[in-house]
């Protein structure tokens, strides 16, 4: 299987983190997230085990929210003692709303409203990444008022290519993110914070991109940011306490798609760091990763029920399920590959070639196309495995269809972390 936490059971039912998936979408419905809480648990201790002992004492993962966020993943989070990176007001109050620590969190966004970042002052953020001077001017002018003396990381954008889909490519010059080092931008605003007593400048920040396989992106971004801190040392004094290097390593959606251990990743990352640092005469700075993808889409599946199995001969066999690009828009975006299974019999070969779309109104609302699955038939159920990511965050309202409930699987027993929303839920904001 994908991943160590599918299986098939006796019934030739699907098995998520143990757990019988078609019994599960019996007691809560479809469509339904699932979540393999163990999973994020053990995911989330070998990142904070690999970048302490890999990129030095102190150093941490910060789980960017954007791949998932609901209040009971932030109070395991925070019952790690995990760091998180939000983006959003709406992120960092899901957060405090779980009882989450607002210190050991980095807020991102290349747009920060003033209301943002008086809000992210007012609940004590750990740490502000800047993505431009307008947003530096905000911050200070913002902070003298509150009298707060706001925690920043600058980002930078590298100048590397990550040769990954360009929608979540990020680290490139012309991006809409960060500050590019190479056109003497980022110099320029080192000098302009340096020279802001209300803002304590802790380092530097960049995100090359994301669904990375090979470890050379990350090195590369290691060097940049390496190279411009030894830069920075020469020029004005200031030798930065701290590196981020983001997130993007890479998960397997399909059997096709290599392993890939991120410790060992870590490890690889660290062995150069440790070069760098010593070549460039530096004192090792505290780091950051920002996994998202990599620490819950292979601990999410999605489960649908069949609705109707329709063949055009000679064209095309379609299977249309309960959900679609509003509980799951990847593939409506970038085409995004998953692994589907019939979990209702997933014993038998997969045996039929069919594309799944969704309920929307949409031609482009599918979820795969041309996949081998055992044929279906109305009320089996369908899995879309590694949905963790980018999935129920991502998720819409769209043809006023409301959003699926997240079950949480830990040690063997479920439990509703979001609610199915109902049809009331749509209207309530409605005047
Ligand atoms: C700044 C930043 N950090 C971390 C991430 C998480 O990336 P991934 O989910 O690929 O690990 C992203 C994703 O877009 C990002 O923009």
């Amino acid at each position: 299987m994908l991943a160590k936490n599918v299986d098939v059971n006796a019934h030739g039912h699907l098995t998520f983190g143990g757990m019988d998936t078609v019994e599960l979408a019996k007691e809560y419905g479809t469509p339904l997230y699932l979540i393999d809480g163990n999973g994020i648990e053990a995911r989330a201790k070998e990142y904070m085990t690999a970048v302490e002992e890999y990129l030095g004492k102190g150093s941490h993962p910060c789980f960017a929210g954007k791949a998932l966020c609901y209040t009971d993943l932030y109070r395991t989070l925070e019952k790690m003692g995990m760091w998180i990176d939000v983006v959003s007001p709406g992120e960092f109050y899901t957060a405090k709303n779980a009882g989450f620590d607002l210190s050991r969190a980095m807020f991102h966004g290349n747009n920060k409203t003033d209301e943002d970042i008086k809000m992210a002052l007012e609940l004590g953020v750990g740490r502000f990444v800047c993505d431009s001077d307008d947003e530096i001017e905000a911050l200070h002018t913002i902070a003298c008022e509150m009298g707060k003396k706001p925690k920043v990381l600058l980002r930078l954008t590298p100048g590397i290519d990550p040769h990954t889909h360009k929608a979540i490519n990020t680290g490139t010059i012309d991006s809409k993110f960060g500050v590019p080092i190479e056109t003497g931008d980022a110099e320029r605003l080192v000098k302009k914070v340096l020279e802001k007593e209300s803002i304590v400048l802790m380092g530097f920040h960049c995100h090359v991109g994301s669904q990375i396989f090979e470890c050379e992106p990350f090195f590369e971004a290691a060097e940049k940011m390496l190279t411009f801190m030894a830069d920075m040392k020469a020029k004005f004094g200031y030798e930065a306490p701290e590196i981020n290097l983001g997130g993007g390593m890479a998960v397997p959606y399909l059997e096709s798609d290599e392993k890939i251990s991120y410790t060992e990743n870590i490890k690889a990352i660290g062995e150069r760091i440790d070069a760098l640092l010593e070549k460039l005469s530096l004192s090792r700075p505290v780091f950051y990763l920002e996994p998202g993808r990599s620490m819950v889409a292979d601990n999410g599946m999605t489960l649908y029920s069949v609705g109707t199995v329709k063949c055009i001969e000679g064209y095309k066999n379609y299977v249309s399920v309960d959900g679609g690009m509003a509980d799951n828009p990847r593939y409506a975006l970038y085409e995004a590959p998953y692994t589907l299974i019939n979990a209702s019999h997933a014993d038998k070969d997969a045996d039929f070639v069919a594309t799944v779309g969704g309920r929307c109104c949409e031609s482009g609302d599918l979820i795969q196309e041309n996949v081998r699955l055992f044929r279906p038939v109305r009320n089996d159920i369908i899995a879309v495995l590694t949905t963790g990511a980018y999935n129920f965050s991502m998720s819409s309202h769209y043809n006023r269809l409301p959003r699926p409930a997240l079950v949480t699987l830990y040690n063997g027993e479920s439990r509703i972390s979001v609610k199915r929303e109902t049809l009331e839920d749509l209207i309530k904001s409605d005047l």
